[in-house]
């Protein structure tokens, strides 16, 4: 409404609506490493279309005369309401599309009611990004260190500051052959953005014989072997569950048997994710795996997903088939190059425009009423 009210007065939106077509623009914005770094997936990009491919192959089937003109976004997950199923994925490194990164990003998301998913690798410190959030809701995602004492201080912190759940993404434990990044010489992070909360945590600075800011080099040197290569198995989730006292999730699993053992392991959800096809090149796409595992751990823990959401039917597909929530990733990354806290906030609001009209018009009142039947899949 909002935007033909605009329209009467010969204003348009400050960039597209089409979260499919932001890609392309923010290609026009950005210096080639930035955009190769949020645009660029593995290899040769197969699951990155993959998943978008498995969006199309599922269609929505929606039904008449329900009286649906009023609906309830609203969903309950991990003990949290949520005003809608939809949070922001965690992505790293903002800074390298706008200057304000991560900051803009939460007060986009406390703006609109959304959860934000603050990532290790943020280029503000988590106590900055817990500021700029003010009374909105943030969770903190954990790449999880080598070290134990750097690990548990982390973890005090992000508690300390409100992160309400963790997400522990196991799928980036190293990162993956990214040819473009590989090609631009990983220039973003060579420059040293993903580290502020590393950089400004007392146990690893305590490891450091001179802090950051006199020896970036040596600072670096110790962080990357820290967070980029890390050999953390199974056996180790109860080191987690000891040092936080809320909702774990478990990032990145495709596999039916890890979703089991995520569970049995005491963790409170899963995130079925392939990272935006960022990691494994010719991995199934997520949208893929998300039945399997929906059948076998549906209905004994919370399921989250994410990769290659672009539209409000999306949301309504993923959530169809098994997933409480989904987490959004690149469009509002293109968001915050577009116009930095206001384009994030354009994209968030058009997403969710989006979800509720097509809830509507394919007859529903509320997420919860989606189930398989919603769905074609097939010739
Ligand atoms: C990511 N992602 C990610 N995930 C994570 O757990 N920690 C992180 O630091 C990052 N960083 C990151 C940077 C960039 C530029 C991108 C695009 C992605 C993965 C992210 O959380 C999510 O899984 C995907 O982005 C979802 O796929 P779509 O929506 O981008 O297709």
């Amino acid at each position: 409404n909002e935007i033909y009210l605009h329209g009467l007065e010969g204003r348009h939106p400050p960039f597209t609506t089409d979260l499919t077509a932001l890609e392309a623009s923010a290609r026009e914005r950005l210096a080639p490493e930035p955009y190769w770094y949020v645009a660029g997936s593995a290899g040769s990009g197969a699951t990155d279309r993959a998943n978008r491919e498995a969006f199309d192959r599922y269609r929505l089937v929606p039904r008449m005369l329900t009286g649906a003109t009023e609906r309830d976004l609203r969903t309950t997950v991990l003990g949290q309401e949520l005003p809608a199923p939809v949070l922001l994925a965690p992505v790293g490194v903002q800074s390298i599309v706008h200057p304000d990164g991560e900051l803009a990003t939460a007060r986009a998301a406390a703006g609109t009611g959304l959860t934000t998913v603050l990532s290790t690798a943020s280029s503000h410190t988590l106590e900055e990004v817990a500021e700029a959030n003010g009374d909105g809701s943030r969770w903190f995602q954990l790449y999880w260190p080598n070290d134990d004492d750097v690990c548990a201080s982390i973890l005090r912190r992000a508690r300390g500051a409100g992160y309400r759940t963790l997400v522990v993404t196991l799928d980036t434990w190293t990162l993956a052959w990214r040819p473009h990044d590989l090609d631009h010489a990983y220039l973003p992070f060579i420059r040293g953005v993903g580290t502020a909360i590393a950089f400004s945590d007392p146990a690893f600075r305590a490891g450091l014989a001179a802090p950051p800011e006199e020896d970036l080099t040596s600072a670096v040197l110790r962080w990357v072997p820290m967070f980029t290569g890390t050999d953390r198995t199974w056996d180790r989730l109860p080191f987690l569950r000891e040092h936080w006292d809320g909702p774990i999730v478990l990032k990145g699993v495709q596999h039916p048997d890890d979703a089991r053992r995520a569970v049995d392991a005491g963790m409170d959800g899963v995130v079925v994710s392939n990272h935006g096809g960022r990691q494994v090149d010719g991995a199934v796409a997520s949208l893929d795996a998300l039945p399997r595992i929906a059948e076998a751990v549906g209905d004994r823990t919370e399921i989250l997903f994410d990769s290659g959401v672009r539209t409000g039917a999306d949301v309504l597909k993923a959530l169809a088939l098994g997933a409480k929530a989904v987490l959004l990733g690149r469009p509002y990354v293109y968001g915050l190059a577009h116009g930095g806290e206001d384009g994030v906030r354009h994209v968030l609001r058009g997403l969710l425009a989006d979800l509720t009209l097509t809830l509507g018009l394919t007859g529903h009142s509320s997420p919860a009423e989606l189930s398989p039947d919603d769905l074609w899949h097939g010739r």
